[in-house]
């Protein structure tokens, strides 16, 4: 029988797991057997160990990664009339925050090459009622924050970073969450370092704002029944936190194999006309997403799609676009043109520590195999008399 090639799918959580399961399966029993399910040792001694591992004075474990930066926002008092400035492509989360503490998120564009917050565009949006802005360290990469702090130091807004990508990830020696600046991440299953159910925590070096962290997500409380503000109940659980103690220990070595997976990946598509990311050489890029940006991208998908390879987009519209944000009135096409093209242009491939260099090989052959293909029926549609390719 013809076999044909290997399924590879975009995301494999079930390699790694056999890989540390052991471990894993040991820490969840302890918490168990211990009867602590929420808050205790096992989160105090995650969140020591992920200050510890970023740089920073304090991390405060909370429910989820949209929770970090809900509550970041809270702990700065941003509330209804204020507004927010975000990039408009990243994940739903970062502008979805921003509704829920009442605040209006603004829109700006992002740079081509990074795909980060463009901070020229952004300075255009800046009003009397800008308070905050809120750049993403987009698929890993770390964004070089100083004009970005200028800007805010001109206009007085405060800065959340978002990091719910970029675990790990570290620039001028300083890794993302170290900046002593309110910064927020996601340990979400799927992330770099994630956990087996949601997760997140947001990192600081601000003692009035860990403090404020600390009761807001949970009620407000700094001692049973005592509630000093209103807050929530967003507490990192204790299982949750035992599972992230354990992956912290590999997070370098899982991040040091994807960077050799995007070298491999660059390396393949050299010639290739299609943008890909820079690779840079120190962790300045955690790869979380290996984002590639193509003409044809649906095409692509669904062709890579009928060989067994699982492609993923980050993301499909840019947040202006959402209906969830119709109500901003932004117009349907034009208003940010480098996120709007992004959203039909950009292409997740595989990426994760267990891919292997055969994996990688086959899904570059696969998507060079397309642009071969598609700069062929280019030629012919052009009348260069080209055979008919299937
Ligand atoms: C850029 C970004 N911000 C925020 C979030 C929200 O994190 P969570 O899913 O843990 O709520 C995510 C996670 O998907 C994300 O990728």
């Amino acid at each position: 029988m013809n076999e044909g090639p290997a399924t590879i799918p975009f995301l494999d959580l079930k390699s790694q797991f056999e890989s540390i399961r052991t471990e894993i399966l040991d820490a969840v029993e302890r918490v168990l057997a211990s009867g602590q399910f929420v808050g205790g040792e096992w989160v105090e001694r995650f969140e020591e160990q992920f200050s510890h591992f970023v740089g920073s004075r304090y991390a405060i474990g909370v429910g989820s990664g949209t929770a970090a930066l809900e509550l970041a926002l809270k702990a700065i008092c941003i509330e209804a009339g204020d507004e927010v400035i975000v990039p408009a492509n990243s994940f739903f989360a970062t502008a979805e925050a921003v509704s829920n503490v009442g605040a209006r998120p603004v829109f700006a564009d992002v740079d081509p090459m990074t795909f980060h917050l463009d901070v020229a565009r952004a300075e255009r949006l800046v009003t009397p009622r800008t308070r905050a802005i809120i750049p993403v360290h987009l698929y890993g990469r770390a964004m070089h924050m100083a004009a970005l702090q200028e800007l805010a130091e001109r206009h007085r807004l405060t800065i959340i970073e978002d990091a719910a990508q970029a675990h790990g990830t570290e620039l001028d020696g300083i890794r993302v969450g170290g900046s002593g600046r309110l910064t927020c991440f996601s340990f979400y299953p799927g992330k770099n370092l994630g956990a087996y159910g949601d997760a997140g925590a947001v990192t600081c070096d601000d003692a009035g704002h860990a403090e404020r962290l600390r009761l807001l997500r949970d009620h407000g409380s700094p001692a049973k029944y005592v509630h000093a503000i209103v807050g929530t109940n967003s507490r990192l659980d204790a299982i949750q936190a035992a599972v992230l103690s354990a992956k912290l220990r590999y997070l370098q070595d899982w991040n040091a194999r994807r960077l050799q997976h995007a070298k491999v990946y660059a390396a393949r598509f050299r010639n290739a006309c299609i943008q890909i990311p820079d690779v840079p050489t120190g962790r300045e890029h955690n790869f979380h997403l290996f984002v590639i940006r193509a003409k044809n991208r649906d095409a692509l998908k669904l062709y890579l799609q009928a060989r067994g390879i699982g492609t993923g987009i980050h993301y499909p519209q840019p947040l202006h676009l959402t209906p969830a944000y119709q109500e901003l009135g932004y117009p349907s096409r034009g208003s940010l043109p480098v996120s709007e093209a992004l959203a039909s242009e950009i292409l997740s491939l595989p990426m994760y520590p267990e891919l292997t260099d055969s994996q990688i090989k086959q899904v570059s052959e696969v998507v060079l195999q397309f642009l071969d293909q598609a700069e062929a029926k280019e030629l012919v549609s052009a009348g260069h008399g080209i055979a008919q390719l299937n």
